[in-house]
């Protein structure tokens, strides 16, 4: 296929050389599987960390709150089910808005149906959350705040800090989808108040099938997904070594 000239990078964007470059060996050579106690296991298991530690520097986050998934959608999927599900018994409130990517929309349809109550705020005509009105949303059953940080079609970015001022004022966790802001602008999840924040590689010239979670030290929430016991029980599935490392790759090269 011959090289085209391409202007949709919100959809998605190609993976660059370098990055393709270092992924190259984990398909060929070093293929181990990171739960394998020997060499070649280990080795693998090293690559990982090493990018835990990358993704953690950037967001200005601990490694240990950085959990890889399969995408962005699976990362979404993680965040809110997880702290649902975890703190179902005390709390079923959640709001987000009407203009969040499907990966959040049709997760909150269908905790409705499970009994959850979800808000739906809506934007102005910049595609703007009011504050007012989130703050006015909030009741003493909210558990959960998502709302993204940059929208995927028009482009607005959300006043995250402040979203996460209120969220923090009101005892409520603030979950982020920063799939389309990554890579774009800096995020710290301690100076913007930030709970969980979902990331997708294939947004900044990583591999498509490979994400990212945060997940701030002392949130509680569910693993969605069953088997092994990888990424610290949090999400089953023999990890995509190379796309883990083509994400650590583009992330460097982006911020
Ligand atoms: C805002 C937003 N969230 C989530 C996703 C889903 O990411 P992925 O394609 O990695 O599942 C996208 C992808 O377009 C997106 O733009």
């Amino acid at each position: 296929m011959e090289k085209t000239r391409y202007f949709d990078h919100a959809a998605t964007t190609y993976v660059k050389e370098d990055v393709l470059k270092e992924m190259l060996p984990y398909f060929e050579l070093n293929y181990g599987n990171p739960s394998s106690i020997y060499k070649i296991g280990r080795e693998n298991k090293r690559a990982i960390e090493l990018a835990r530690e990358r993704v953690a520097r950037v967001l200005n986050a601990k490694p240990k709150e950085i959990y890889f998934t399969g995408c962005g959608s699976e990362s979404d999927n993680l965040a809110i089910k997880g702290v649902a599900y975890s703190n179902r018994n005390k709390r079923n409130h959640i709001i987000t808005t009407k203009i969040e990517h499907n990966a959040v929309l049709e997760t909150c349809e269908i905790l409705e149906q499970e009994g959850f109550k979800v808000t739906y705020l809506g934007v102005d005509k910049n595609g703007k959350v009011s504050l007012e009105e989130l703050e006015n949303a909030i009741t003493d059953s909210t558990i959960l705040i998502s709302i993204m940080t940059a929208n995927n079609e028009i482009g607005t970015i959300q006043d995250i800090r402040e979203i996460g001022e209120i969220a923090k004022r009101h005892n409520v966790i603030f979950h982020t989808d920063a799939v389309q802001a990554i890579g774009n602008i800096k995020i710290d999840v301690e100076q913007d108040n930030i709970d969980l924040l979902s990331l997708s590689a294939h947004k900044f010239y990583g591999p498509k099938g490979v994400g990212a979670l945060y997940v701030k030290q002392g949130i509680n929430f569910q693993k969605i997904q069953n088997g092994g016991h990888q990424e610290k029980n949090k999400r089953a599935g023999t990890e995509n070594v190379a796309g883990i490392v083509g994400l650590r790759k583009s992330y460097k090269n982006r911020l």
